[in-house]
């Protein structure tokens, strides 16, 4: 079954102490796992997209947290606390715009200060129960998204997604590639179309890699043909990951994303944005509150290529993410249904029903 023997981009090696992620710079050239035992090192690897995708962005932090009280020299409990809360200021300035990073850090504070006075070894075994349930949580909501997902589609139906939301942004099947491995499963034979996603090349990297290992139909395009096949009819849905959504519904994700979304109105295609709830912030009113990350120059200049292609110094803006108005949003997909305007209400909804979020 697909996802059973997933691609693991994001597992702790118990016995070494090590976090353990398929570098993802490398791809698709090289495939390579690597050890990282320091909370410097994590931090590195969010920091270069060596790992990368809001979900496995926050199981990273989760397994980080843990090893950084595990390694922490303190004899009790509160000293190894306060190990964690340093490692936890690092981690959480890797990377500002997915709130899984902030979620899965501030859970495991919240666990570690019920945990103060007990023994040492007994709080270590709370951590890592506690980062472990982050992941396994994770893989069991990017599976009831993706059901929820697929029951919108329809066999053949021709998909266009954006950068990548799949097994290896997150743990299992991923998010916006979830009902795409499910539908494979049951014969739905989807096209899918997959943006390349300039600067870093995430679709032409990741997501035609990941579709191709299982057999998916998939096409390649350059960003800027979106509009093209769309234009040709080629397109019945367009799905997407989110690394941040806004309570209003607004929602941040890799960049190109809404202009994807206005092509898909134009064009009266569905655009669903599929998440799970830990990538919702209900403290962030609107889009304009979400921090957007700016990242090096290098990467619209240099990087990917044998020789620059553009003057040298020449002025280069590089958001990684962009925001998504809501208005052009058709459904926000979690694992507890389908969320449709206003998305404030249904969030609400959401998180009263399943008692989440307090
Ligand atoms: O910069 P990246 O590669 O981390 O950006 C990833 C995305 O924008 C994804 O769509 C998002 O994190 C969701 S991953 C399930």
């Amino acid at each position: 079954m697909i996802g059973e023997e997933n691609l693991e981009a994001v597992a702790l090696d118990e016995k070494r102490g090590e976090l353990l992620i398929i570098d993802q710079t490398l791809l698709p050239n090289e495939f390579r796992r690597i050890g990282l035992r320091t909370t410097e090192d994590i931090w590195e690897a969010i920091g270069r997209l060596r790992v990368r995708g809001a979900p496995a962005i926050g199981i990273a932090a989760g397994f980080g947290g843990y090893l950084a009280a595990r390694s922490s020299n303190a004899a009790d409990t509160p000293g190894m606390f306060r190990d964690f809360l340093k490692a936890k200021e690092r981690l959480a300035s890797a990377r500002p715009t997915a709130v899984n990073l902030f979620h899965a850090l501030d859970r495991l504070e919240k666990k570690f200060r019920t945990l103060l006075d007990a023994p040492r070894s007994v709080a270590e075994n709370a951590i890592l129960a506690e980062a472990k349930a982050i992941r396994d949580e994770d893989a069991a909501m990017c599976r009831a998204l993706g059901e929820n997902a697929l029951s919108l589609l329809k066999p053949g139906m021709g998909i266009l997604t954006h950068c990548n939301a799949g097994q290896l942004a997150a743990s299992r099947l991923g998010t916006a590639l979830a009902p795409i491995y499910l539908g494979q499963e049951r014969g739905y034979r989807f096209k899918v179309f997959a943006d390349e996603t300039r600067p870093l090349l995430q679709g032409a990297r990741l997501t035609a890699f990941e579709l191709m290992r299982y057999g998916i139909d998939v096409t390649l395009i350059c960003d800027n043909m979106a509009a093209a096949v769309m234009d040709r009819g080629w397109i019945q849905a367009v799905l997407v990951g989110c690394d941040r959504v806004a309570a209003n519904g607004d929602t941040a994700n890799k960049i190109g994303t809404s202009g994807v979304a206005i092509l898909a109105k134009y064009h009266n295609i569905p655009f669903y944005v599929l998440g799970p709830t830990s990538s919702i912030d209900m403290t962030c009113p609107s889009g304009r509150e979400i921090k957007i990350e700016e990242r090096p120059a290098g990467e619209v200049t240099d990087l990917w290529y044998e020789k620059p292609m553009a003057p040298k110094g020449v002025k280069v803006f590089n958001p990684a993410f962009d925001v998504t108005d809501h208005a052009l949003i058709s459904g926000i997909i979690t694992q507890y249904g389908v969320a449709k305007p206003p998305f404030e209400e249904a969030f609400e909804q959401f998180f009263r029903v399943k008692g989440i979020g307090d």
